[in-house]
């Protein structure tokens, strides 16, 4: 399950999540560890678009994770896959950088789903060199998704 932050405007004309640029690159970012977009399960923390695509606030993002919740405890991920400083931090409930979230495993919830932290898409848009650290994030979370399988 990928989780990211919150609805673009092409988001919100189409009602599906990560359909616009950030969104292809999602999806060649999924490609490339040989994975399809139906394989994943694509959510945002936020379910509409904030103001001016300005950062959610806290109340905001209180409101709509337990929205976010069912839809976990639904899909039942096996990984959960963190795109951004938002979705992270709010996931995790910390105010951590997302450099400092990246490289290890978190836990999520009572159920202790895997969850591993990367760059939002669109900032890779804006800076392609740090390609690399969400190369070497999702080569982490197969790894941890195989495991998981196995175990
Ligand atoms: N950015 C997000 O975080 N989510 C989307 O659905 C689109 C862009």
């Amino acid at each position: 399950m990928i989780i990211g932050e919150a609805p673009g405007a092409d988001e919100d004309k189409q009602g599906k999540p990560f359909v616009g640029r950030a969104g292809k690159l999602l999806n060649e970012m999924l490609f490339a560890a040989g994975y399809q977009r139906a394989d994943v399960y694509i959510a945002n923390i936020l379910k509409c678009r904030p103001p001016a695509n300005r950062d959610p606030s806290a109340e905001e993002m209180g409101c709509c994770l337990p929205y976010l919740q069912l839809q976990i405890e639904l899909v039942q991920p096996g990984l959960i896959l963190a795109v951004g400083r938002i979705a992270a931090q709010g996931l995790l409930q910390t105010t951590a950088p997302l450099g400092r979230l990246r490289g290890t495993v978190h836990d999520y919830g009572e159920q202790q789903i895997p969850l591993i932290v990367t760059y939002h898409p669109a900032y890779l848009l804006r800076s392609p060199l740090e390609k690399r650290k969400v190369w070497e994030d999702l080569q982490l979370a197969q790894t941890v998704y195989k495991q998981q399988l196995a175990g």
